[in-house]
């Protein structure tokens, strides 16, 4: 499994020793964008990537978790992402916002709330690098695991051997040591983990722990 940890969950006041502290271990660095509108919270923008790009060459995986996201891919791609996902749920103009990441020369991600279903990200496959199936309401770390959204990664796994196509699918919260098999026998490619990750006595070691679930 890959794992990426997410920086919603560090010491605000240390980010830049936090990102240190995981970066050997992680596989991506996923950076939560909220903005307090399609999410009842607020996190960070372009400013934190742009500061935080230089401690890693670890691929940043920035999560859009905002209204209109096609307004923010170029700041987002400037502020130094490898990795642009937005939600499905907040952009009118996903076919052409996907084009756009893939222009700029980045991988494209796609995420679903838990109540939407996956067949929503069918006729996009084709424009994808990555599906994001959310396993919380998004909006805030530290919440429960949603084990029924197992069933899309089956449901996207079996669509995605009848196409030929496979876009990476990642989960995103409440993953931790105990649900992280699930998440690899389902058939995810990618965990994102927060708090179990950050609030770990050794976030490397749990990363490692985490990979080899
Ligand atoms: C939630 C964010 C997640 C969050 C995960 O809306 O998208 O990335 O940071 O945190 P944990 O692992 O604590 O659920
Ligand atoms: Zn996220």
């Amino acid at each position: 499994m890959k794992i990426a940890p997410s920086m919603l969950a560090c010491d605000y006041t240390r980010m830049g020793e936090e990102l240190r502290r995981v970066a050997r271990e992680s596989d991506y660095i996923h950076l939560d964008v909220m903005d307090g509108r399609f999410v009842p919270n607020i996190s960070f923008g372009p400013g934190i990537i742009r500061a935080l790009r230089p401690l890693t060459d670890k691929p940043f995986d920035v999560h859009l978790m905002i209204e209109s996201p096609r307004k923010y891919i170029k700041d987002m791609a400037q502020a130094g992402a490898d990795l642009i996902t937005f939600h499905l749920e907040a952009e009118s103009y996903v076919e052409q916002t996907l084009k756009q990441i893939r222009d700029l020369g980045l991988m494209a991600g796609l995420s679903i709330k838990p109540g939407t279903p996956i067949e929503e990200v069918f006729p996009y496959l084709p424009l994808l690098d990555l599906v994001l199936i959310m396993t919380v309401e998004p909006g805030f770390g530290g919440q429960t695991f949603m084990e029924d959204m197992l069933d899309k990664v089956r449901v996207l796994r079996e669509e995605q051997a009848l196409r030929g196509i496979a876009p990476l699918i990642q989960l995103d919260g409440g993953v931790n040591e105990e649900n992280v098999k699930l998440a690899a026998q389902a058939g995810a490619d990618i965990c994102v983990a927060g708090t179990s990750v950050f609030r770990a006595s050794n976030p490397g070691e749990m990363i490692r722990r985490l990979q080899w679930c």
